[in-house]
C-alpha cells in the first residue's frame, strides 16, 4: 500500500521505508500531481527527453548527425552556478569557515520549508536513486535526488548511475544522501508552463553536512540542480571524507601507459574552466604516440580517493558522464571530447545549425554563415550584440552532457570498484605571470602548501567578474563543505595513512610573455610535461633544485617535433623564477592565510616562511 495518496508512476515504488518515508514526506510538503520513480532505463531516458522537447525547452538534433541528442535552452537568467546563493548550513559557523556562506540549519530549514511548501503543484516529482561510483565499490556512496525537472532526470541519468540496485546498498548502509531539488515554479490549475521554469530571485543551493542533506531551490542549471555533482560529490562528500579518512576532490583522473607497458595514474586539480576536460582526454603528440605513450581517461572533474589495503591512494571517478564546457572544444583542442558527444548527448545553451546540429565558438575556425543562437534568435558571424561587440552564438558557460562510456579513450579500469592507484597529484591554475610551466614539490607538506595556495584567473563557469586572480585552494574554494583550514589539516594528516605517498606537482599552461603571447602551446603538447612527471615518479628523472621546488631542464622534457615552437629560450622564459613576481605572490597568499588564520595548520605557515626565506 502506498503511504501517500499521490499517484505513483514510472518504475515500481521501492520496498524500502528509509527511502519511501522521505519521498512521502517531501511529496506532502511540495504537493506534486504525481510521484515518478526513476530506474535509469533507456525507455525512461527516452521519455524524459521527449518530455523536455514537449515542454519547449529542447529539441531533437538531426538524428543523422547527432543520434539521440538534444539541444536545450535555459532561461537566460539561469546559466551558471550561483556561488553567492550557495550555503553550508553546519551547526557551528566555524565549521563552514570563512570561505563559505553560512546560515544556521534551523533558520535555513525554516526559510526553505516555506519555499518548498507547495512548490511542485501542477508538476511531477521524480525520485532518482543514484550511485556515485560503481555500485558496490568500497569507495562508492548512494543518494536519492528528488526533482521536479525532466531535464535534471535526463542529465542525472548520464552523469550518475541511476538504478533500483541502489536501494539494496542504501539498505545495507542504513543511510543515503538526501538530495532535494525544485525549479521553484509551481503551476496554478490550468496555468501554462514556461519552457525553462526557474526562480532566480529565490535561488538557494544549501548543504547540511551533518544530516547529509542537500536542498536546492530555484535553478535548473548544471551544478545547481544536478545534485550528484558539486553538491554531493564535493561539498557533502568532502565532509564525509574528513570524518572517514579519505579525500573528495575537484580532480580529473587519467592513466599514462609508458612504452614499457607500465600504467601510471595521475590526478589533477585545476579550477573550473581551466582545461581539466582537455587534460583528462589528451592525445599525446605524434612522436610520443609513435614511441608507445598512451593516455586514458578515468574522469574529468571529480575524484574520490581512499587509502587502499596496498598502502597506496586509490581513486574512483564517482561520476558516469562528462558535463563539459562547450566553447573552445574542437577537433584540434579536444578530439576525444568531440568523439564522446557524437550521440546520446545533451547540449545546453549552444547554437543550432541550419541542418539541425550544434555549434559553438571555437568548434571550427570558420563559423557557419547562419545559426540560431542560444537565445533562439537568428545569428550570423560578426553580428553585434547589445554592447556593440560581436555577439557569441553560444553562452560562454554552455555545456555538453555525455556518457563516459562514449569516450573512445575511457580507461579499462574506470569502473574498477577498487579504484586506480595514484602515483602523482598535479595542481595548477590559469596564471599569465609568476608560475612556471612545471615544477615538483619537495615533499607531501610542501605539495599541500602548493595546493593550498593555488591561484587562478576567474572564468565564466561561475557567475561574476572574469579574469581576476583569485585564490582557489586545491580548486575547492566553491566546493569544500567545511572549514578550509580544517581541510588543509586533513590533507596534511592523510600522509600518515599512506605508505606510498604520491608525488605532487604544479603546472601552469597559461603563462604569457611580455607581448601577451602564451609561452607554451598547451593541449596535447601537455603530454610532454606529463611524460616527465611519470618518469620522475617512476625513475626519479633529472630535475634542478630551486627555491620553489624541483624544475626540469629543457633537455629533461621530450621536445621531439616541438623544438621550433618552444626553443630553449622560450622554455627558460616559461620556467623563469622572477623574484619580484614571487614577492608579490607571497603577499597575495597572505590574504588567504589571514582569512583562514584561526584554523590554519602551523605547517602551512612554516612552509610559507621557508619559501619566503628561499626567494
Ligand atoms: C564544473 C565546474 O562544472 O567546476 O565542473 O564549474
Ligand atoms: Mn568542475
Amino acid at each position: 500500500m502506498n503511504a501517500t495518496s499521490v499517484p505513483q508512476t514510472g518504475s515500481p515504488r521501492p520496498l524500502l521505508d528509509l527511502v519511501t518515508s522521505w519521498v512521502d514526506q517531501i511529496a506532502a510538503l511540495t504537493q506534486p500531481d504525481a510521484v515518478f520513480w526513476c530506474d535509469g532505463s533507456a525507455e525512461q531516458d527516452r521519455a524524459m527527453r521527449e518530455a523536455i522537447v514537449a515542454s519547449g525547452a529542447g529539441l531533437w538534433l538531426n538524428p543523422e548527425k547527432r543520434p539521440n541528442s538534444l539541444l536545450v535552452r535555459s532561461d537566460p537568467r539561469d546559466v551558471a552556478r550561483v556561488e553567492e546563493r550557495t550555503y553550508i548550513c553546519s551547526q557551528s559557523k566555524k565549521d563552514a569557515g570563512p570561505t563559505n556562506n553560512w546560515e544556521s540549519p534551523e533558520k535555513m530549514r525554516t526559510r526553505l520549508n516555506g519555499l518548498f511548501a507547495g512548490c511542485m503543484r501542477g508538476r511531477t516529482m521524480f525520485a532518482i536513486p543514484f550511485s556515485m561510483g560503481p555500485v558496490g565499490s568500497p569507495i562508492a556512496q548512494y543518494g536519492v535526488e528528488i526533482s521536479d525537472s525532466p531535464y535534471v532526470v535526463a542529465n542525472m541519468s548520464v552523469m550518475t548511475r541511476v538504478s533500483p540496485a541502489v536501494y539494496a546498498e542504501v539498505e545495507k548502509a542504513g543511510s543515503f544522501v538526501k538530495c532535494l531539488h525544485s525549479v521553484g515554479r509551481p503551476l496554478a490549475p490550468g496555468e501554462k508552463d514556461v519552457p525553462w521554469p526557474c526562480n532566480p530571485e529565490n535561488t538557494y543551493i544549501t548543504h547540511f553536512p551533518e544530516e547529509r542533506l542537500i536542498m536546492s531551490f530555484g535553478s535548473g542549471y548544471g551544478g545547481n540542480a544536478l545534485l550528484g555533482k558539486k553538491c554531493f560529490a564535493l561539498r557533502i562528500a568532502s565532509a564525509m571524507a574528513r570524518d572517514e579518512g579519505w579525500l573528495a576532490e575537484h580532480m580529473l583522473v587519467l592513466g599514462v601507459k609508458s612504452p614499457d607497458g607500465e600504467k601510471t595514474y595521475v590526478t589533477a586539480a585545476f579550477p573550473s574552466a581551466c582545461g581539466k576536460t582537455n587534460f583528462a582526454m589528451m592525445v599525446p603528440p605524434e612522436p610520443m604516440r609513435r614511441a608507445g605513450w598512451e593516455i586514458t581517461c578515468v574522469g574529468d572533474d571529480i575524484a574520490w580517493i581512499k587509502p587502499g589495503p596496498d598502502g597506496r591512494l586509490r581513486a574512483i571517478n564517482p561520476e558516469a558522464g562528462f558535463f563539459g564546457v562547450a566553447p573552445g572544444t574542437s577537433y584540434s583542442s579536444n578530439p576525444i571530447a568531440m568523439d564522446s558527444i557524437k550521440s546520446d548527448a545533451i547540449f545546453t545553451n549552444v547554437a543550432l545549425t541550419d541542418d539541425g546540429d550544434v555549434w559553438w565558438e571555437g568548434m571550427t575556425k570558420e563559423p557557419p554563415a547562419h545559426l540560431v543562437d542560444w537565445l533562439g534568435r537568428d545569428w550570423s558571424p560578426g553580428q553585434a550584440g547589445p554592447d556593440g561587440k560581436p555577439a557569441a552564438s553560444s553562452h560562454p558557460n554552455s555545456r555538453f552532457t555525455a556518457p563516459a562510456r562514449n569516450c573512445p579513450v575511457i580507461d579499462p579500469d574506470w569502473e574498477n570498484p577498487a579504484g586506480v592507484p595514484i602515483s602523482a597529484i598535479i595542481f595548477g591554475g590559469r596564471r599569465s605571470t609568476t608560475m612556471p610551466l612545471i615544477f615538483q614539490a619537495f615533499n607531501w607538506s610542501h605539495g599541500v602548501f602548493l595546493g593550498a595556495t593555488m591561484g587562478s584567473e576567474t572564468t565564466a563557469a561561475a557567475a561574476g567578474a572574469v579574469g581576476q586572480v583569485r585564490r582557489d585552494p586545491m580548486a575547492m574554494l566553491p566546493f569544500c563543505g567545511y572549514n578550509m583550514g580544517d581541510y588543509f589539516a586533513h590533507w596534511l594528516g592523510m600522509h600518515r595513512q599512506i605508505k606510498y605517498v604520491p608525488r605532487i606537482f604544479h603546472v601552469n599552461w597559461f603563462r604569457k610573455n611580455a607581448e601577451g603571447k602564451f609561452l607554451w602551446p598547451g593541449f596535447g603538447e601537455n603530454a610532454r610535461i606529463l611524460e616527465w612527471i611519470v618518469q620522475r615518479c617512476r625513475f626519479g628523472a633529472h630535475a634542478l633544485e630551486t627555491p620553489i621546488g624541483w624544475l626540469p631542464d629543457y633537455s629533461d622534457i621530450d621536445m621531439e617535433g616541438l623544438e621550433k615552437t618552444v626553443t630553449p629560450e622560450i622554455f627558460a622564459e616559461a620556467q623563469r623564477i622572477d623574484t619580484t613576481e614571487w614577492h608579490r605572490e607571497l603577499l597575495l597568499q597572505d590574504e588567504l592565510f589571514i582569512r583562514l588564520y584561526s584554523e590554519l595548520p602551523k605547517e602551512l605557515v612554516f612552509q610559507r616562511e621557508l619559501l619566503m626565506s628561499r626567494v
